[in-house]
């Protein structure tokens, strides 16, 4: 089974990457290792995965700047996670047609996965979703109300979802309460073994799913 995203927020040994790229459903990076490898390294370190390479830039800006950005990134991956509530005319929507126009993957953040954030503003964050009909969604593993209710409300989309592990959330949880994919980043990259690590939270998973 493979429904783990490992989120790469920092770098590990050229090896055990490579061993990694076959195990896990995809690859997370985001802000911090862009900054510390520079685009080079992260060309790299992607050299690794064939696919499902999700940018996590936490997109919030008007059109033209989003569309700047992402076309730097454009070629070294698939899928580009973006903020919802900076709202869809003049900055998701262009985005979204940029996007599409390059075979690219929008995901739009639902809700975050710490305890400051406040899902009270939800049903703005609905409506942007269904206008801009992206092709997945985040949903926190760290508050499973919010998660189930995404997914009751936008069944068809790929939920993928944080706050497993370092943030609180058990193995299997964010699955249990409809999401598709477990995005984990630290209880993998820092343990001794991220392989064997990454095996045995699957196998938890699998447990997990059977008994939900
Ligand atoms: O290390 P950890 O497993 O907590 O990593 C979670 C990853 O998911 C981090 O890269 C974090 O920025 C990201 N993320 C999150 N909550 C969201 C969206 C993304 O934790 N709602």
């Amino acid at each position: 089974m493979n429904k783990i995203i490992l989120a790469l927020d920092e770098p590990l040994d050229y090896k055990i990457l490579k061993d990694i790229s076959s195990q896990v459903a995809g690859i997370k990076i985001g802000w911090p290792l862009i900054l510390e490898q520079g685009l080079e390294g992260i060309k790299n370190i992607l050299k690794n995965f064939d696919n499902n390479i999700i940018f996590d830039l936490k997109l919030a800006d008007i059109d033209s700047t989003m569309i700047k950005i992402t076309t730097h990134l454009k070629n070294l991956g698939d899928s580009f996670i973006v903020h919802a509530f900076v709202g869809y005319n003049e900055s998701i929507r262009e985005l979204k047609e940029f996007l599409d126009k390059e075979n690219k993957k929008m995901y739009l953040v639902s809700s975050m996965s710490h305890k400051g954030w406040n899902d009270n503003f939800y049903p703005y964050i609905k409506e942007v979703i269904k206008m801009t009909n992206p092709y997945g969604l985040v949903a926190p593993a760290t508050r499973p109300k919010i998660l189930k209710t995404v997914k009751k409300d936008f069944p068809e989309k790929i939920i993928i979802s944080p706050g497993i592990g370092a943030q609180g959330a058990k193995i299997g949880d964010a699955l249990c309460n409809g999401a598709n994919y477990e995005i984990i980043g630290r209880s993998i990259y820092n343990s001794k073994d991220p392989i064997g690590t990454i095996l045995e939270f699957q196998k938890i998973q699998e447990e997990r799913l059977n008994e939900c």
